[in-house]
């Protein structure tokens, strides 16, 4: 194990409701439609003032209070996005600035709906060897930037939204991170993009969502239990999952598929859709803040997205 905790968590969502009948005044779709195949029935949007950025330190604001740490103990920020402010510099260093963390270095992770595990991931590893003391993770997504809001097939099903943890290291005896692992296809990168298209002012989201489906239930469930395997552990013995939040249909799915009853996790796509890398983040900090995480238990947290990429974390609360 490596002798990392997670220190506090927060989250941010912009206030602006975008629910399904709103669709409904404007394309071919139905709140029926969309609640049965995603379980989505209402996300929010960044305010047309509001970027990543802004989101993203607000979160951070939230778990720097929850830890009962000062923006001055940061060695280091990394925002998970794939909707950053500007190509370049990164949104983390905005954010560094905003918050006045002087002492901290900053980096984003692109990794699509898989980014804030990976970043914590690389957090974990940073920590746990020493190089930092207290990392801010970060996912952050101004989604609502890159849909094509004529697309009925992708524009219903994600939202904006921030989440934040903080890893330090932790004391003998106390919490920690177990295992971690993150896995790519990038034969499949072109399933989910970002890009410019001709005619388009900026990159817009496409997705090939039925392929994406099969490709999530054919891959996800095997990779998970290869890695309760090498963790030791099997997926009944886990006592919560923090899931990646996209599809209610995917997780009831992978649930089935492992064994695992539904209620040892927390979902709550229906108010955000897919919030992309800010959903993980954002679901540990419910899932804390509601009391589902108990000392001791065993979480495992698990996200799929973009590239295709897969990940895996498994903690001792
Ligand atoms: N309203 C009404 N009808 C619609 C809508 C809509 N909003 N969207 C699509 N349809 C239609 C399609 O046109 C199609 O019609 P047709 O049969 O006449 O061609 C029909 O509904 C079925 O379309 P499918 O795409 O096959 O529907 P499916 O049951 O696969 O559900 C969905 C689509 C919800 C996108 C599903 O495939 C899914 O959830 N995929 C996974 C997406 C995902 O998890 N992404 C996560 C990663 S995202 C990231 O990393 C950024």
């Amino acid at each position: 194990g490596y002798p990392v905790k997670i220190a506090g968590t927060g989250k941010y969502i912009p206030e602006k409701v975008m629910t399904n009948f709103d669709f409904e005044k404007f394309l071919d779709t139905s709140d029926e439609w969309i609640q049965s195949r995603t379980g989505i029935k209402k996300r929010h949007i960044a305010a047309d003032d509001e970027r990543c950025s802004d989101l993203a330190y607000k979160a951070g604001l939230a778990a720097l209070a929850d830890a009962g740490l000062q923006p001055d103990d940061l060695d280091l920020i990394i925002v998970a996005t794939d909707t950053p402010d500007t190509y370049c510099p990164c949104t983390s260093a905005k954010v560094q600035g905003k918050l006045g963390a002087n002492n901290a270095g900053a980096y984003d992770v692109l990794a699509g709906c898989t980014g804030s595990l990976t970043a914590m991931l690389t957090a974990i590893g940073g920590v746990a060897s020493g190089v930092w003391n207290n990392v801010l993770v970060i996912g952050a997504e101004d989604f609502a930037s890159v849909l094509d809001w004529n697309d009925r097939s992708t524009c219903i099903l994600f939202g904006d939204g921030a989440g934040a943890c903080i890893l330090t290291r932790s004391e003998e005896g106390g919490p920690r991170f177990v295992s971690g692992e993150i896995v790519a296809d990038g034969n499949k990168y072109d399933l989910i993009t970002i890009d410019k298209e001709e005619g388009t002012p900026s990159p817009v989201l496409r997705m090939k969502g039925s392929e994406v489906f099969r490709f999530v239930n054919t891959h996800l469930p095997p990779f998970l239990k290869n890695f309760c395997e090498k963790s030791g552990v099997t997926p009944a013995e886990v006592d919560f999952w923090v899931l990646h939040q996209a599809n209610t249909r995917i997780i009831d799915g992978l649930f089935k598929r492992l064994g695992v009853s539904t209620d040892r996790t927390l979902v709550n796509l229906e108010n955000y859709g897919n919030t992309s890398a800010a959903s993980l983040v954002v679901t540990l900090d419910e899932s804390m803040k509601e009391g589902r995480i108990k000392r001791g238990e065993k979480v495992m947290f698990t996200a799929f997205g973009a590239g295709m990429t897969l990940g895996a974390l498994l903690y001792e609360a």
